[in-house]
């Protein structure tokens, strides 16, 4: 028979893992946190370029993408941005709202890794540092986890590995193998919060490569107005970004380049100056470059006076919803996030636990929820952690 060594065993010292541990471990559970990288919260380190956009004001469940868009509710109500605020605050970290309800760290988002290794420290959690896990088994009511040669046992285990973004920085798609294994369903895992590539005639936009501007970027019903990037292999900027989430192979983007400016623009710049060429009317608008390339494309050579209304409304309707065929994106290399994952169908929203498998939870990144750019993955993962944490 095996004794257990802990309450609870968490596979991957991330945002989510670091969360779920503290709890725990504050709340008296003997809890054995383990990673294969050497260090904790390597992701928390690089993000927001070093300051960690931690949360969100704007924080609410329909800013999360999911196969069940209500699960995520349970979990982001019990945990509130306010109440990350209130620990960042607690630990005297300085921050500042940079756009859109997105909080930054003045200073390093070293500050908020060692404030969750310090609030791991109070609860009294091991960790288990640059050990590689092997086989991970179930019996009589103990999980048992091979880690680094050795076995650990405990009648609770959380995975906790996050999705297979960045795979450089040690993401894998472990947490989806190990659902597997105990019977759980995981929704089709794939890039979110990437650029997209386009190809064909669309390549011609490459020479755009460098020039930013605000846009509305579509897909079906859903919008986002801020930058979009060309780059040289297509599209990128936080306005694309969010959009990748939604879109799907064979759809097209619709990008609106003048979101600022009135219906039927256009017509009125003709009236007023009819000698100006479309080229001249975007470039009181648009960077001078993409001004050129999509009068060019639109083929208005000349005077606007020469063109008919019906044809100028032509013009300024493809501006407002240009439609672009990506081919594919930057894939899990320079993915963001990953959306899909460990079904939500299979975990408790409150809990987040395995209905099948009693014992078993699954938190953050590795679940099928995925946020939109500016903070929201974090919530989830402080979130999710957060209620496995108070479970376990
Ligand atoms: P996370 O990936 O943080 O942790 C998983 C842990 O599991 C890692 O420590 C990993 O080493 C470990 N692991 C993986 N496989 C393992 C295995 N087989 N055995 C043992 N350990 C294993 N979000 C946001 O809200 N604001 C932001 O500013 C940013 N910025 C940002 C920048 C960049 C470049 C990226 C790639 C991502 C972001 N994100 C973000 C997203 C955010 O980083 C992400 O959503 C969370 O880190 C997810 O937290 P998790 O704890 O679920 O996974």
């Amino acid at each position: 028979m095996t004794i257990p060594t802990y309450d609870t065993i968490i596979l991957g010292a991330g945002a989510a893992g670091l969360m779920c541990a503290a709890i725990a471990g504050q709340r008296g559970a003997r809890v054995l946190l383990v990673d294969h990288a050497d260090a904790v919260g390597k992701k928390i380190l690089i993000s927001g370029g070093g300051r960690c956009n931690f949360t969100n004001l704007h924080t609410a469940p329909d800013r999360y993408l999911s196969a069940n868009p209500h699960f995520a509710k349970s979990a982001l109500g019990r945990y509130t941005a306010q109440d990350f605020i209130a620990l960042v605050e607690a630990y005297g970290i300085a921050w500042h709202e940079k756009t859109l309800g997105q909080l930054f760290c003045d200073g390093s988002a070293k500050q908020i890794v060692a404030m969750l290794q310090a609030e791991c420290d109070k609860g009294g959690v091991t960790l288990a540092l640059g050990a590689p896990v092997g086989a991970v088994d179930h019996g009589d009511g103990l999980f048992r986890v091979e880690i680094g040669g050795r076995i650990a046992a405990a009648p609770a285990l959380v995975i906790a590995t996050g999705g297979p973004s960045i795979p450089q920085m040690g993401a894998t798609g472990f947490a989806y193998d190990l659902a597997r294994r105990f019977g759980l369903k995981v929704v089709e895992p794939r890039p979110a919060l990437v650029p997209l590539t386009l190809g064909g005639d669309e390549t011609l936009f490459r020479s755009l490569s460098g020039v930013a501007t605000e846009v509305v970027a579509k897909t079906g019903k859903t919008g986002f107005r801020e930058a979009a990037l060309f780059t040289h292999k297509g599209l990128s900027g936080p306005a694309i970004l969010q959009i990748s989430s939604y879109w799907r192979h064979g759809e097209t983007v619709g990008i609106d380049f003048l979101p600022a400016l009135a219906s039927g623009w256009l017509v009125a710049a003709k009236h007023a100056r009819p000698r100006a060429t479309l080229g001249g009317a975007l470039d009181n608008h648009l960077p001078a470059r993409l001004a050129v390339t999509l009068a060019d494309r639109l083929g208005l050579e000349g005077e606007l006076g020469g063109f008919t209304d019906k044809r100028v409304s032509e013009a300024e309707r493809q501006l407002a919803d240009w439609r672009f065929s990506p081919n594919g994106t930057e894939g899990f290399a320079k993915a963001e996030v990953t959306a899909g994952g460990i079904s939500t169908a299979e975990l408790s929203s409150k809990t987040m636990e395995a209905r099948k498998m009693p014992g078993l939870y699954a938190i953050g990144e590795a679940v099928d929820v995925t946020g939109w750019l500016g903070g929201y993955n974090f919530q989830w993962a402080w979130a999710s952690g957060y209620a496995a944490g108070l479970a376990i």
